[in-house]
């Protein structure tokens, strides 16, 4: 087996290939001037079980066409195998046609990587909210698993079982719970409304009791900020002492910087994408997954 980072995937890839105790290698990649990619192997892969590791951000997608190129060109210099390893899984979230004529996106990607010659395929915490199973995507052998244990993990060390856990919308339920679970603390949910790409509207509120309490709202993503933000103004006004965020995936230092102008005591993520604030390691929970098979 031979881990090969593309441009995305090089710090958890080579976390990855250590835990897996295979040999690491990346992807070579240059811009042409015309902004075109070129790529090229710098290991040889003829006879090999390659594994790509690829996240969605920065740029998803350069990255999703990069990632493509190495898959195709994988198998036709004699791959044996080809896994995908996409710690950060983006279009996902246009799982369906919101509005007449939209590119529901989550589908298209998912068959393009089939389409290139992917075997089987990873990937961390996947927006799977209308979707309900990895096979509404793939064909193919594909696992979707959680970082639960490793959040719950920050939640003890940070504040041991008297956090408070608040999933900012219904979609986040399901992480919010079973992490408050494995911390042993108490959780609710928001209800949200999203009026536009960046304006949020929530229109209800969790009944818990937050007063003098330090709470921390987990999502599995955060990209503009706009749902832990607003989710976090309504718990001060509860009379929350503290408000910190959670994700799995910080879609840029951006982001964090804003969730800490507005408040947000803590902010952690995990290494699914790169940012400052990637405090939890994704790669040992990705090679347990890849040990127990993609199904
Ligand atoms: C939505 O379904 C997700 O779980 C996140 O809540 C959302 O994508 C976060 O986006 P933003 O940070 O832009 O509000």
């Amino acid at each position: 087996m031979l881990v090969i980072a593309c441009s995305n995937g090089k710090e958890i890839g080579k976390k990855l290939a250590k835990h897996l105790g295979v040999k690491y290698s990346e992807l070579w990649k240059e811009v042409f001037p015309d902004g075109e990619l070129h790529l090229c192997f710098n290991a040889d892969v003829k006879g090999k079980q390659v594994v790509f590791v690829q996240g969605f951000s920065p740029s998803p997608n350069e990255s999703l066409v990069e990632l493509l190129f190495a898959i195709r060109t994988a198998k036709e210099l004699g791959a044996k195998k080809v896994t995908v390893v996409a710690p950060y899984f983006g279009y996902m979230r246009q799982d369906r046609r919101f509005h007449s004529g939209e590119v529901k996106s989550n589908t298209i990607v998912s068959r393009l990587i089939e389409f290139a010659g992917a075997d089987s395929f990873y990937t961390v915490a996947g927006h799977l909210h209308r979707v309900n199973s990895m096979t509404e995507l793939f064909k193919i052998p594909a696992k979707n698993f959680s970082i639960h244990e490793e959040m719950a993990n920050w939640v003890k060390k940070k504040f041991g079982t008297k956090a408070i856990v608040i999933g900012p919308d219904i979609e986040s339920w399901r992480v919010g719970k079973h992490v408050a679970q494995l911390v042993g603390c108490k959780y609710d949910t928001f209800l949200k409304k999203r009026v536009s790409g960046s304006k949020i509207k929530h229109t209800a509120v969790a009944t818990i009791d937050c007063k003098g309490r330090d709470v921390v709202i987990i999502d599995d993503i955060v990209s503009t900020g706009g749902t832990i933000i607003g989710a976090a103004e309504h718990l001060k006004k509860m009379g929350a002492k503290s408000v910190s965020a959670l994700c799995v995936h910080l879609m840029s230092d951006a982001a964090g910087d804003k969730l800490r102008r507005n408040g947000i005591r803590f902010v952690a993520a995990s290494n699914t994408v790169q940012t400052k604030y990637s405090v939890l390691d994704a790669s040992s929970a990705i090679a347990s997954a890849m040990l127990s098979g993609p199904q």
